[in-house]
């Protein structure tokens, strides 16, 4: 199938490593020119170097902060410079920490609130005039199966997370006349470094071995393992292509069948 996503330019948010590097490398194996972004200068360039050397594509890596305002809007807006033009936006960053309800700290919730919410939003509002002026655009949210089955363990990310699904689907609502196609992507357990940590966080909580967490997981899953990061860009990747013509306002899960609900 053809996606028809040559030269189209895609942003991808939080790329170093885990579900944004693998969407990355899946939209340059496609042709898109990309700009990625994460906090750390040293992980973006190498990650940068692995995409250009495994697909030849165009990569342009920048360090930015998601959870600053500032540095969001620096990162849309020297990417745009760049190439002039911005025609998929995924938004992604790290999720915010793994708490019991009484511990979390206003300080808490502000943070969260500025990674998880607010990045996404911001970068959108960048993203629409500029896709508005081409008639045409594609913003992928990652998300997380918690928007349809809440996780006990991460109540930030429960609670945040929801107000993005809203807000894209409200937005789809009101683009779609300019052609700009809104879709959220929820990510199940999906094996990745963040995923590693979180064992690993519920190990020593429970008493028990990071492998025996992971082998919990397995065990509510019907698929009987962990998602591979490839197979949740995979369905990015057609999300932001020209194949998805039809396609706004969704929110879909990639979590072997994890969600026991019906929508
Ligand atoms: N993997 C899963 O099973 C799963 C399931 C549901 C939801 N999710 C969510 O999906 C997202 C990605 O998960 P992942 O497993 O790929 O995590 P990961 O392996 O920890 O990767 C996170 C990426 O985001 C970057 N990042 C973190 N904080 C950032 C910030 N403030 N500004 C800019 N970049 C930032 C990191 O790079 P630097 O360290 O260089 O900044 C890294 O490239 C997270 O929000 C996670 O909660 C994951």
């Amino acid at each position: 199938m053809d996606l028809g996503l040559k030269n189209h330019v895609a942003l991808v948010c939080g790329a170093s490593k885990g579900l944004g590097k693998a969407v990355a490398v899946g939209l340059a194996r496609e042709g898109v020119r990309l700009g990625i972004c994460s906090r750390s200068e040293e992980n973006i360039r190498r990650a940068a170097e692995e995409i250009k050397r495994d697909t030849a594509a165009e990569v342009l890596a920048l360090q930015a902060d998601l959870s600053s305002a500032d540095e969001s809007r620096a990162f849309f807006n020297k990417a745009l410079s760049h190439y002039g033009k911005v025609d998929i936006l995924v938004t992604n960053a790290g999720g915010p920490p793994s708490l019991p309800f009484l511990e979390i700290t206003d300080a808490h919730w502000e943070e969260a609130f500025h990674l998880t919410l607010m990045s996404a939003a911001i970068l959108i509002k960048e993203a629409i005039p500029k896709m508005q002026e081409q008639k045409y655009g594609r913003i992928v949210n990652l998300t997380s199966v918690a928007v349809k089955q809440p996780i006990l363990g991460l109540i930030l990310s429960n609670a945040l997370r929801t107000g993005l699904v809203g807000l894209s689907k409200t937005l789809s609502s009101i683009y779609g006349p300019d052609n700009i196609l809104i879709n959220n992507v929820c990510p199940g357990y999906t094996l990745t470094e963040r995923v590693r940590e979180l064992s690993e966080v519920v190990a020593r909580r429970q008493n028990t071995t990071p492998a025996a967490v992971i082998q919990g997981w397995e065990k509510e899953i019907p698929l009987g393992r962990l998602g591979r990061p490839e197979e949740l860009a995979d369905l990015v990747v057609f999300l932001a292509s020209e194949r998805a013509s039809y396609i706004t306002g969704a929110t879909i899960q990639v979590d072997g069948g994890y969600f026991r609900g019906l929508m």
